[in-house]
């Protein structure tokens, strides 16, 4: 990532935090409506959980800046998602219900610019944590 697409992430995502159980509930009624499958791997009672996915969504927004001081607990965030029955190939489908909520709660500031500036931030997470998770071949599982 760019500096200028770290600043438009955290400037972004700051007209967010506010809101963000609002945030929270869009983006997990957008996934279970894209991906009804993922439902049953969650607990019936959300509030705990969209909590801290906004709390984890700030660290790593915080940390766009400093990756390294991020990436171990992006490792084990991602080992433990396999526990959780996350597989590699949901990550796409979460990161398009994240782009997805961010551009109806941003509406006009869902720039060009800051839909690239988040699809790169996401990749990058997606992709380290995919490979953290399932990527090496002596993998304790
Ligand atoms: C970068 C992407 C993701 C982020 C930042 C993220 C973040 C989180 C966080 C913070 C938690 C709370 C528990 C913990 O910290 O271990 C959590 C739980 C969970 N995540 Fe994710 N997640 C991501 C991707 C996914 C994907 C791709 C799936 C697959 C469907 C998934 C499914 C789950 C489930 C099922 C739980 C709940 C586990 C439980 O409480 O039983 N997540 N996630």
């Amino acid at each position: 990532m760019t500096p200028a697409q770290v600043t438009l992430v955290e400037q972004s995502f700051a007209r967010v935090a506010p809101i963000a159980d609002q945030t929270a509930v869009m983006f997990y009624d957008r996934l279970f409506e894209v991906a009804p499958q993922v439902k049953a791997m969650f607990p019936a009672d959300m509030t705990e959980q969209r909590r801290k996915l906004m709390a984890t969504l700030a660290v790593v927004v915080n940390g766009l800046s400093n990756l390294e001081s991020i990436l171990p607990a992006a490792s084990a965030l991602a080992v433990r998602h396999v526990a959780y029955g996350a597989k590699a190939e949901h990550y796409p489908v979460v990161g398009s219900a994240l782009l997805w909520t961010l551009e109806q709660g941003l509406a006009e500031g869902w720039t060009p610019q800051v839909a690239d500036a988040w699809r790169t931030a996401y990749g990058t997470l997606s992709g380290f944590m995919i490979e953290q998770a399932y990527g090496r071949p002596q993998a304790v599982k």
